[in-house]
């Protein structure tokens, strides 16, 4: 029965974790987005661009005449969305949560797989692009989906693919602090070789969006009054992220994570060095980079 422990643990954390920050909602505004410059020339990728906040960050930075490429899993939604943002007008984003056991083509746990390892390889295999086209004063930059959950997430780095023990509830939120221990080495990493890069993640709060479709019927039929009154709706949630993209007061700014457009403090776990080190190297291996 041990092993079932931090199954258990990962649960109950996970749903502290939602407690919290609809509490938060309940008593707090959504960050207002302020005017922002115009982006022109510049490009964004937008991973999960193509419905919820992903959808709603595309259509804004489209809005400021940036060049928007959507990075999608099915390309119907892709060119759906992107006929939609034209028709309406003229970063990393994609997740997924709760999901049943499961594996990316390539063999990976479905959350660290695709929320963290599939963002990991994106940004470095972008990475001399971004170092080239940033210059002091007009850095790149690299906006990382994290989310309260993070908070509860555990690094389990002898089984980061969940074959020990599965429990879709502690993979989503490992996922989530991973991202958080990828972006801060990352920017240490580029600051100390002095590249115009910056890397900021992002804590949109609790959004009504396609992410609650894995709840069970009973959580699903529990979250829908919860979700009317308190969750954020889709553009609500992606202002900070499109703030971090694009706000001039965050030019040269990175290693922060920001929650309701404002600096705030993460778990002390995802500021341990040694974690972000050891996930770093095991990253690479996973993936094949060097
Ligand atoms: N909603 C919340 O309360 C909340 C809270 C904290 C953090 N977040 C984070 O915010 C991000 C966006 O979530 P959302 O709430 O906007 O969810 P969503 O509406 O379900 O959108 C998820 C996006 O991820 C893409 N995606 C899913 N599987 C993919 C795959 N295998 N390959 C490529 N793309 C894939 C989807 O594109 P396809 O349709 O093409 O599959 C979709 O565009 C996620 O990282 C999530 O963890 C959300």
């Amino acid at each position: 029965m041990w092993w079932l422990l931090p199954c258990i643990l990962g649960f109950i954390r996970l749903y502290l974790d939602g407690v919290k920050v609809l509490l938060y909602q309940l008593f707090n505004r959504s960050f207002t987005l302020p005017d922002l410059p115009k982006q022109n020339g510049k490009v964004a990728i937008v991973t999960g661009g193509t419905r919820g906040m992903g959808y709603e960050i595309s259509r804004h930075l489209a809005s400021l005449d940036m060049h928007v490429v959507i990075a999608g899993n099915e390309e119907q939604e892709g060119l759906a969305a992107v006929k939609k943002i034209r028709e309406d007008l003229n970063q990393g984003k994609a997740g997924v949560m709760l999901v049943p056991e499961r594996r990316t083509e390539d063999g990976f746990e479905l959350h660290f797989g695709l929320n963290y390892l599939g963002h990991f390889l994106l940004t470095n295999l972008l990475l001399d692009v971004l170092k080239k086209s940033g210059k002091p004063g007009k850095c790149s930059r690299i906006v990382i989906m994290s989310s309260a959950t993070h908070y509860g997430g555990r690094l389990t780095l002898d089984d980061l693919q969940g074959r020990m023990c599965y429990s879709a509830h502690g993979a989503y939120a490992q996922s989530k602090l991973a991202l958080l221990l990828f972006s801060y080495h990352l920017q240490d990493e580029l600051w100390v070789r002095g590249d115009s890069v910056t890397v900021n993640a992002v804590d949109p709060g609790m959004v009504d969006t396609a992410l609650y479709d894995n709840l069970s019927s009973p959580a699903q039929l529990a979250k829908k009054p919860f979700a009317k009154l308190l969750f954020r709706t889709p553009a609500e949630g992606a202002s900070t992220a499109i703030y971090a993209a694009a706000a001039s007061e965050l030019e040269g700014i990175g290693g922060l994570y920001l929650y309701n457009g404002r600096k705030t403090e993460s778990s002390a776990l995802s500021h341990d060095q040694r974690l972000q080190n050891k996930l770093w190297k095991e990253s690479c291996a996973l993936v094949g980079l060097q």
